[in-house]
């Protein structure tokens, strides 16, 4: 079996579902269920006796060294994590704490169960992190995408934190031998993403009649990754990833904010047109721009793509189309997770 972190999350949750349609192999998820997390998407997995749902925090070494001992899994994804700019930008704390020494202590743990392991099963074993392209910085418009061998410069407390993560994992490997591999994702979009998120943002407030928040102008570029891709990918560095080594990943669909919104509103034209006939454009709103803003995110995943030969079966049209589509189909998964404390974090950050 494999152990899986943070699998109540956006990404973690749809690899877990990935994963189970495609194999009987079971999963021990464990996953801390902050804000973030959110078990009603993995309902379709009530009563499937190859998911094992285990709340708790991977700074937990005691739980891990348990769950590790008992369940022998072959390997351990690592998506736990704080994982908005926004939300580190107000309080950072969160992000030092789960993405930093969290990270720390679910490696010493990890360590630790691998240490004791039989020769076959140690030479077997992998732990994966997931990671993130913005721990590259920024790029100029000129710029070629960010390769593996690209600087860290991250500028977010966010992204510094998941630079410090992805520097303790190397670390172990070279220090330790621990069979390592890292991903670093462009931005992900899809189902069951939370609305905190640009696109699921967007979405949800046009169909609310609220207004839609750009920041400063709008012309900040994401490479987006449909999350289903991402998750295959994950799949492939798994299997047949060179040790130690990092892959970037990414969809080659660079777009301006201010695209994808007018994207996004043209789709729900199409699909859900406005009562009163006018267009969602009109909803737009410029606001304050995020402090510390980084321009643009490109990703160069050709080392991916010619090494394990993975590419992304979405293009961002169709990508999006079937996100939009997602979140008209799955009121009740909205209105669940757009309840209180939701409702918190959006006057914290917009003022509403
Ligand atoms: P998310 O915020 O949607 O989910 C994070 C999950 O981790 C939640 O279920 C939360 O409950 C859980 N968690 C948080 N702290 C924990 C802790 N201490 N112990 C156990 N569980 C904990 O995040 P996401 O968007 O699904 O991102 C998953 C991973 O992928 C993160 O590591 C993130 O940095 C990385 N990533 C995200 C993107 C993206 O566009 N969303 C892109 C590249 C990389
Ligand atoms: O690049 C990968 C990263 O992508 C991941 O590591 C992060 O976990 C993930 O949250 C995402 O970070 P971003 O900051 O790029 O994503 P977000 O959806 O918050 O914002 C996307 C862009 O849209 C960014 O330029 C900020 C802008 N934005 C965002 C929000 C929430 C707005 O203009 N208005 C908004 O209200």
């Amino acid at each position: 079996m494999i152990l899986v972190t943070g699998g109540a999350g956006f990404i973690g949750a749809n690899f877990v579902l990935d994963w189970l349609a495609g194999s009987d192999e079971p999963v021990i998820n464990l996953d801390k269920l902050t804000y973030a997390g959110n078990l009603d998407t993995l309902k379709s997995l009530d009563g499937d006796g190859r998911h094992l749902f285990v709340r708790g925090d991977i700074g937990d070494r005691e739980l891990l060294g348990r769950l590790l001992t008992e369940h022998a899994p072959r390997a351990v994804i690592n998506f736990a994590a704080e994982s908005h700019v926004d939300r580190s930008i107000h309080g950072p704390g969160d992000f030092i704490h789960t993405n930093v020494v969290g990270t720390f202590n679910l490696l010493e743990s990890v360590r630790a169960y691998w240490n004791d392991l039989a020769a076959d099963e140690k030479e077997a074993f992998r732990f994966l992190h997931v990671s993130t392209d913005e721990v590259y910085g920024t790029l100029e418009a000129s710029d070629p995408p960010f390769a593996e061998t690209n600087r860290y410069e991250p500028n977010s407390p966010y992204s510094a934190s998941k630079a410090a993560s992805d520097h303790l994992v190397r670390a172990w490997h070279h220090t330790y031998g621990l069979p390592v591999l890292t991903t670093n994702c462009s931005n992900n979009y899809g189902p069951y993403h939370f609305p905190e998120k640009l696109i699921p943002l967007v979405i949800l407030n046009a169909l609310a009649g609220k207004s839609l928040p750009i920041y400063g102008d709008g012309q900040q570029i994401r490479d987006w990754l449909y999350v289903k891709d991402h998750c295959a990918a994950i799949r492939r560095v798994l299997e047949a990833g060179r040790l130690g080594e990092t892959y970037n990943v990414g969809g080659w669909n660079e777009k301006a904010n201010v695209d994808v919104v007018n994207t996004i509103c043209s789709l729900l034209d199409e699909l859900r047109p406005r009562v009163d006939g006018k267009g969602y454009a009109e909803q737009i709103t410029y606001v304050t721009d995020r402090p510390g803003h980084d321009r643009r995110y490109a990703i160069d995943a050709t080392k991916l793509s010619q090494e394990l030969g993975w590419k992304p079966a979405e293009t961002f049209e169709s990508g999006i189309r079937k996100t939009v589509g997602w979140y008209l189909a799955n009121q009740d998964w909205i209105q669940n997770v757009t309840s209180g404390a939701y409702r918190e974090w959006v006057s914290t950050q917009y003022g509403v």
